[in-house]
């Protein structure tokens, strides 16, 4: 388990989650509104080297990325996804087999079409400024 106790930490904690799992492409982010997942991804994302401002916060479903070494990666935000299909219709097969950074929010949606190999991260808020992180890696290769 990793303590985040201020917005300050995010860049160690960021850090801390990429040595642990900078190999796996798919991430899901587990947490109820207002845990803490955008924040995080973002301050991930600053971490690999994101060049975009990640400030659309209304972004649809996708949005993609570039890193300072030319990479593309993922955000996903499925919370206003209705089901299955509308997801594939998206690409979301082509996106999690891509092996660029898959970074999802509200996994559970679609939970039957994550690759079995993914990293499970779940925030869990404590207090206004206090959550906890655990990570745990799905369907190792
Ligand atoms: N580690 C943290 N410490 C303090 N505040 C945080 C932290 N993470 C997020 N917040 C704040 O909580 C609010 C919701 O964060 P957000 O990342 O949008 O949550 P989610 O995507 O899980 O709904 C934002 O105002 C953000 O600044
Ligand atoms: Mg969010």
């Amino acid at each position: 388990m990793i303590q985040l106790n201020s917005l300050a930490e995010l860049v160690p904690v960021s850090n801390q989650l990429l040595a642990l799992a900078s190999d796996v492409p798919v991430w899901c982010f587990y947490g109820e509104m207002g845990a803490g997942k955008t924040t995080l991804i973002k301050a991930i994302c600053d971490q690999l080297g994101v060049i975009d401002s990640m400030s659309s916060p209304s972004f649809s479903v996708v949005n993609e990325y570039e890193t300072k070494s030319r990479e593309t990666l993922y955000h996903f935000d499925f919370f206003r996804i209705k089901s299955n299909q509308e997801a594939l219709d998206i690409g979301v097969d082509d996106y999690f087999h891509s092996d660029n950074y898959c970074f999802i929010e509200w996994p559970d949606k679609i939970q039957s079409l994550l690759p079995d190999h993914h990293v499970e991260i779940s925030i869990k808020l404590v207090d206004d400024n206090k959550r906890e992180i655990n990570l745990m890696e799905h369907g190792k290769k």
